[in-house]
């Protein structure tokens, strides 16, 4: 079976002349179904651009980012947003939850731009339970805390069942023991339903052990199994 990512060269160089700037160099790596992995790297490295190229959300100046086997670069712009809806699921650092919807309608936002079908809110109704904010799921969204905030994001990113969900710093606006909490329950959802998690963090010691840590240096990338072979490297 083809890994659910594949990474082949990929480039981005923005701006030109005295302003250009290459933020990812030549990277390749492959990543299989189930695995949880981060992306660390000092600032500017070159992690959001990775996971923008990998979230399809801006197009690399050169390589390939291969999607359960499918050439992503390939897809026209009409294509591409209802790819993404249907096999990525994202997860931001604010979490950009609509504030007059409910923590129900906004997991099951994803779902219905895809198309809604009779299981949708059966199934949001349990990822809310399984994220814990049960007693929160008909409140507004700007009604709950950072914390409750960021697990409502967890359910909507898993709401469609997503190939990858991308994480950019999901833990950058909370509390070290929120952090600790929201770490966790995305590890446990990732157990639980085999799902591959790609998370940028500047904070991989709450993450404990993972499947893969890929870090960012001036946008080459370098790859280990545990933060200790990276020192090395830093
Ligand atoms: N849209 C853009 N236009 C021009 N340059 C950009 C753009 N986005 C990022 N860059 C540059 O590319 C490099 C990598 O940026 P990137 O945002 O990927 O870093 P990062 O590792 O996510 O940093 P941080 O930890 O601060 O979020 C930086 O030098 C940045 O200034
Ligand atoms: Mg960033």
């Amino acid at each position: 079976m083809a890994s659910v990512l594949e990474v082949n060269n990929l480039t981005k160089i923005y701006g030109s002349d005295e302003n250009r700037v290459k933020a990812l160099d030549d990277a390749s790596f492959s990543i299989e179904k189930g695995e949880f992995v981060l992306i660390v790297g000092s600032s500017g490295s070159g992690k959001s651009t990775l996971l923008n190229m990998i979230g399809l959300l801006d197009r690399p100046t050169k390589g390939k980012v291969f999607i359960d086997g499918i050439d992503t670069t390939k897809l026209g712009d009409n294509n591409i947003s209802s790819f993404r809806n249907r096999k990525l699921g994202f997860i931001f650092q604010s979490s950009n939850l609509l504030s007059d919807l409910t923590v129900l309608e906004n997991v099951l936002l994803p779902r219905q731009i895809g198309g809604t079908n009779g299981s949708a809110e059966k199934d949001a109704r349990e990822l809310i339970k399984a994220v814990g904010l049960e007693p929160q799921m008909n409140k507004r969204a700007n009604k709950i805390s950072g914390g409750q905030t960021q697990r409502a994001a967890i359910a909507r990113g898993l709401i469609n069942h997503p190939t990858i969900v991308l994480a950019d710093e999901p833990t950058g606006n909370l509390d070290s023991v929120t952090s600790e909490m929201i770490v966790q329950l995305m590890k446990s959802m990732a157990k639980k339903l085999n799902q591959t998690f790609i998370v940028v963090t500047h904070e991989p010691k709450y993450f404990g052990v993972v499947d893969k840590i890929i870090t960012i240096k001036d946008g080459r990338i370098f790859e280990a199994e545990q933060p200790s072979e990276l020192e090395v490297i830093a």
